[in-house]
C-alpha cells in the first residue's frame, strides 16, 4: 500500500468514517475522501473536548453525511458564526422571493445557487448546535434538510432559469417549509434577555 493511499485510509478511520454509506449516491473518490478526513479534523482540532466526544460518537451515516456537506460547499469561513451565514442565507432567500415575483428568472436563479452553496460557519455546524443536540437522533434530520433547501434551491433555479416562475414559487414554499422545521427543532429564541422576569 502507498503511503498516500494509507494516510487516507488511517485519517478515515480514526474519524470513523466507513467507506459505503447511505451518505453517498455513488463512493467518494479518494481525493475527496482525504480532503473530506482533513476538513473533518481541522473542524475537531477547532471545537472543545466535549463537543469532540459527542461528535466521535456519532453514527457512520451522520458523519458521512457531514464530511458529504463539507466536501459539496466549496465556501468555508475562518471566523463566521453559524448565526451570520443564516443572514446571509435570509439575503439570498429574500432576493429570490423579489426576483420570482419580478419575474426575474436569472436573478432568482444566480441567488438560490448562492444559497445552495452558502458559506459553513467556522468549526462547521455543530459546534452552533445545542450540546445535548449533537445525537444521532437529534442530527438525523439534518439529509431531510439538505434535501429540501440546497437540493430544493437547485431545483428553483433551473425552474426559474427556464422561465417557470410558477414551479420555481412552488420550490420557495417547500424550502421556508425546511426553514420552520429546522429552526423549530434546534434554534430556540433568539436574543432573550436575563434581565427580564421569567
Ligand atoms: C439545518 C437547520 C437549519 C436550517 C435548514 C435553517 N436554519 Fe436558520 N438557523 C438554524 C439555527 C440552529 C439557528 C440559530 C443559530 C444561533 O443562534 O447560533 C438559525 C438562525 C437563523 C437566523 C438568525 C436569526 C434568528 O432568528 O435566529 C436566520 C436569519 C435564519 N436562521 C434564517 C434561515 C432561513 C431563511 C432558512 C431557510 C432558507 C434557514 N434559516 C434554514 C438552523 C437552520
Amino acid at each position: 500500500m502507498r503511503t498516500a493511499k494509507r494516510g487516507v485510509v488511517a485519517a478515515v478511520m480514526a474519524l470513523g468514517l466507513g467507506l459505503s454509506g447511505a451518505a453517498w449516491s455513488q463512493a467518494p473518490s479518494k481525493a475527496d475522501m482525504q480532503r473530506g478526513a482533513e476538513i473533518m479534523q481541522k473542524q475537531m482540532s477547532m471545537m472543545t473536548p466535549e463537543l469532540v466526544e459527542k461528535a466521535k460518537a456519532l453514527s457512520p451515516e451522520i458523519k458521512q453525511f457531514l464530511v458529504k456537506i463539507a466536501l459539496k460547499h466549496s465556501r468555508h469561513s475562518e471566523t463566521l458564526t453559524l448565526r451570520q451565514v443564516m443572514a446571509e442565507i435570509l439575503a439570498d432567500y429574500q432576493t429570490v422571493a423579489a426576483a420570482i415575483a419580478t419575474d426575474n428568472g436569472e436573478l432568482a436563479s444566480e441567488a438560490a445557487r448562492r444559497m445552495a452553496n452558502h458559506r459553513l460557519p467556522r468549526g462547521g455546524m455543530l459546534p452552533y448546535l445545542p450540546l445535548e443536540q449533537i445525537t444521532n437522533k437529534d442530527l438525523a434530520i439534518l439529509p431531510a434538510m439538505e434535501n429540501i433547501i440546497e437540493v430544493g434551491a437547485v431545483r428553483l433555479a433551473e425552474a426559474a432559469e427556464k422561465g417557470d416562475m410558477g414551479k420555481a414559487a412552488q420550490e420557495l414554499g417547500a424550502i421556508t417549509g425546511g426553514c420552520v422545521t429546522c429552526h423549530a427543532h434546534f434554534r430556540g429564541q433568539p436574543g432573550t434577555s436575563p434581565r427580564l422576569k421569567k
